[in-house]
């Protein structure tokens, strides 16, 4: 696991996804940069999540608000009391972790034994092996479930209680020791404020002491009037934003899975109060249909109703993925009540109602939200799509097999050799379809290592200009994962792929 972690880290840097930020200077912790094929797949996320979120529903629109935010947002939101990570420091390394996370990822060592016992029984059982029935009814598997619930559901009671006593006393139940050193000798738990501080103004007597946002739904919660009145929304309606959020995070150790800056998907859905629990259930449908739809593979998912709520929550699950770290947290959906609305209206001294012509009264609406991580599902769609594939006869190939609406390049064009008239025709190839989507040029090196070449960098099809195509108009096109050729008219290319890639 680690190693597929690692080979997913140094592949993203290979191929122009990700970079460490200032690398020059050794890089920032936790902070990365998308590089020129990682900000096509990051922008291509989020625009096939903006595609299903504003453009396919009627009552939902987009919004596009401020990172800073007048200060008091932050004390209405909770934010400045409550929005902290329970730190544990160990004695012995002077390292610094999260409290919540050591026991966290201690329990998920109870999934990595589940999935060994999964693989040997399918492996025993063959066809015939229903990997449901078997994690119902297997006793070792059984026995494994329950003690990681019982962990997970002990550090959520406690932390719900801010007992933060136990949360130490579980650490040392159950022997956490610390990752890198192995000693156990550790502080008591503290809580540590997550939020980045700033000035705003010049002079140090004037300047207003500002944070960046750590989420983006406070800019939706305090535009809610401007958006329903100028936009006539009636209930039930969405406003969806995507946009940086930053965040003092301790654990520093994930790659992009937790960042100091990272960006956010966010929708607010308001509604009445009274049908939180039939909205709850229908965003939790409607956001992992969302997921299901990119074929990651549905056991790569599952939902974690939490224990533990959020300063601001009546009931909230979240969609966790199958990283190669094990099974983590991708998206939350929070059931918000009228918490943050109430909350804005108490310390700005504005109504924040909506007058509701069917009831025939004002209210204020109840919400419920759903929030990825931009940056989260662009290590989900990443790091499960690299593959290395046996092909046989002891070769083998790279190949990162992205959703082809996903991926940064949709085609690459490729003369067989570089004269006769085929870099022209295949130029000429680029400069049609470069109006619908993104397109590259190669003739370096012979056709076969060009291939391999795009399977790497995720490139659904090649499209190979030969000696025939001069006479018929034709060439051939490959399909990166099945690596099928077929001879296609350059006529019909367009279309072709325009069919495979479009969102
Ligand atoms: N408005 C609610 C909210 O912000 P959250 O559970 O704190 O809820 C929502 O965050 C999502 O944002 C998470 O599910 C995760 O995908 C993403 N996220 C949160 N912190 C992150 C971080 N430090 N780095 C990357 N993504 C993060």
């Amino acid at each position: 696991q680690d190693d597929q972690f690692k080979k997913v880290i140094s592949h993203a840097k290979e191929y122009g996804y990700i970079f460490q930020s200032s690398e020059i200077y050794d890089g920032l912790s936790a902070i990365y940069d998308y590089g020129q094929n990682g900000s096509e797949l990051k922008k291509n996320i989020r625009e096939y999540w903006w595609k299903a979120m504003v453009q396919m529903h009627d009552n939902i629109v987009g919004i596009d608000a401020a990172i800073f935010m007048h200060p008091t947002t932050w004390k209405a939101s909770g934010h400045v009391d409550a929005f902290n990570d329970p730190l544990i420091d160990n004695k012995d390394s002077k390292k610094r972790y999260r409290a919540d996370v050591l026991v966290e990822d201690y329990a998920a060592k109870y999934d990595t034994k589940i999935d060994k016992e999964v693989a040997k029984a399918a492996k025993r059982f063959g066809d015939s092996f229903d990997k449901e029935q078997f994690l119902a009814t297997n006793p070792r598997v059984l026995k494994y479930t329950e003690e990681r619930d019982a962990i997970l559901k002990r550090l959520g009671q406690s932390l719900e209680k801010e007992d933060l006593a136990d949360v130490k006393a579980l650490i040392e139940e159950l022997g956490i020791a610390d990752p890198d050193t192995g000693s156990k000798n550790w502080t008591d738990v503290k809580q540590f404020n997550l939020m980045f501080g700033t000035k705003l103004g010049a002079s140090a007597e004037s300047a207003t002491d500002l944070y960046l946002r750590p989420e983006t739904a406070q800019g939706i919660f305090v535009n809610f009037l401007n958006v329903q009145k100028t936009g006539r929304m009636k209930i039930p309606f969405g406003i969806a934003q995507t946009g940086k959020a930053f965040r003092n995070e301790i654990i520093a150790r994930q790659f992009i899975f937790r960042m100091r800056e990272f960006e956010q998907m966010e929708m607010q859905f308001f509604i009445k109060p009274g049908t939180q629990q039939e909205w709850y259930d229908y965003w939790k449908e409607t956001r992992l249909k969302w997921h299901l739809s990119l074929g990651l593979g549905s056991d790569n998912y599952r939902f974690h109703d939490h224990e533990k709520l959020a300063h601001y929550a009546d009931a909230a699950a979240d969609i966790e993925f199958k990283f190669p770290f094990g099974f983590k947290e991708l998206e939350g959906i929070h059931s918000r009540t009228d918490f943050d609305l109430s909350q804005h209206e108490q310390f700005s001294g504005k109504k924040l109602q909506y007058f509701d012509p069917e009831e025939n009264k004002n209210y204020v609406p109840y919400v419920l939200e759903t929030s990825i991580g931009l940056d989260r599902m662009f290590l989900a769609v990443f790091s499960n799509a690299l593959q290395e594939e046996d092909l046989g006869d002891g070769k083998s190939r790279t190949v990162l097999k992205l959703p082809a609406v996903l991926a940064p390049t949709k085609a690459a064009i490729l003369p067989l050799v570089k004269k006769d008239g085929l870099p022209e025709l295949s130029k000429k190839i680029v400069d049609e379809l470069k109006w619908d989507f993104n397109v590259t040029y190669d003739e370096k090196d012979a056709v076969g290592r060009r291939y391999r070449r795009q399977d790497a960098a995720g490139t659904p099809f090649c499209i190979t200009v030969d000696h025939q195509s001069l006479e018929d108009n034709t060439v051939t096109i490959r399909h990166r994962d099945s690596m099928e050729q077929e001879r296609v008219a350059i006529a019909e290319l367009r279309d072709m792929i325009l069919k495979e890639v479009d969102m």
